[in-house]
């Protein structure tokens, strides 16, 4: 059975979208078979794909209007679209019955065809990243080393608890990691030090650093690997895919 991960923080711009397109590329050239869900109305791992207009995307399955149907990209890695009618999915669903369940139900079929299931999840902690958190096995949770990234931890550990009370008792953060980072600086390293007298084991070895590729990369509708081999990034997300494996097994 494949292993449902949500890729999440509620700040913006920590890198969740990077690190979605980037594991999930490491996972599939590892061998494994990937599906990347975007569950961001900004759609930013659909287009850093390269996908513009899709024929289908999650809007309409969690409408109720379609099953999952992913996208093929390369072998083994599958993507489900996003668009920016997703915005208005918050309010539409707002009143409907077991509305936190919806992707759960979409994704029970898929739970067998993929080894690992990542969702990216927008900037928020409304509607769409419930339904990423209930119907999840992990939480990765990708930050940068500034002082208020202890403070938004907190907060979403609060929210992952009562999740894990009310609607999805067998969700566990199991990836805390640093992105961005730049070793030379002090602020850097003393952040990453109270992160992880915070989570311990759960922080990752491997710092994923500041890397100008990872941002080029989307530009041209690939990942870190296709793009610039060669470069940090590539080495980086590479040795956090082993990481990830390793504590799978
Ligand atoms: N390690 C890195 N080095 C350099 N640039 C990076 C790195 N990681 C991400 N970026 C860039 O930083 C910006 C934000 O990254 P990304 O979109 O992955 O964050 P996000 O958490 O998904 O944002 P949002 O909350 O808006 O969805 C992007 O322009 C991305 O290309
Ligand atoms: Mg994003």
């Amino acid at each position: 059975m494949g292993k449902v991960i949500s890729i999440s923080n509620h700040k913006g711009g920590v890198g969740k979208t990077t690190s979605v397109v980037n594991i999930g590329a490491g996972l599939a050239n590892q061998g494994y078979k990937v599906l990347l869900i975007d569950l961001d109305p900004q759609a930013n791992l659909t287009l850093s794909y390269g996908i513009n207009k899709p024929d289908s995307t999650i809007y309409e399955v969690l409408k109720g209007e379609s099953a999952i149907l992913p996208i093929n990209i390369y072998e083994r890695l599958d993507v489900v679209a996003s668009t920016l009618d997703l915005s208005g999915a918050e309010m539409e669903l707002s009143s409907e019955a077991g509305r936190e369940f919806i992707l759960d139900e979409a994704l029970s079929n898929l739970r067998d065809v993929y080894d690992f299931i990542l969702i990216d999840c927008p900037p928020s902690l409304g509607l769409l990243t419930t339904n990423a958190l209930t119907t999840c096995d992990e939480v990765f949770i990708p930050l940068q080393a500034h002082y208020l990234a202890v403070k938004e931890l907190a907060k979403i550990v609060e929210v992952i608890n009562k999740i894990k009370k009310r609607l999805n008792k067998k969700i566990e953060i199991t990836c805390v990691f640093v992105t961005q980072f730049d070793k030379r600086k002090i602020l850097h390293r003393d952040v990453l030090e109270t992160i992880k007298t915070y989570f311990q084991e759960k922080v990752c070895e491997t710092k994923i650093r500041d890397n100008i590729s990872l941002a080029e990369a989307p530009t041209r509708g690939l990942d870190i690997f296709r793009y610039s081999p060669s470069s940090t990034g590539a080495e980086d997300y590479e040795n956090l895919c082993k990481e990830i494996i390793n504590r799978k097994k």
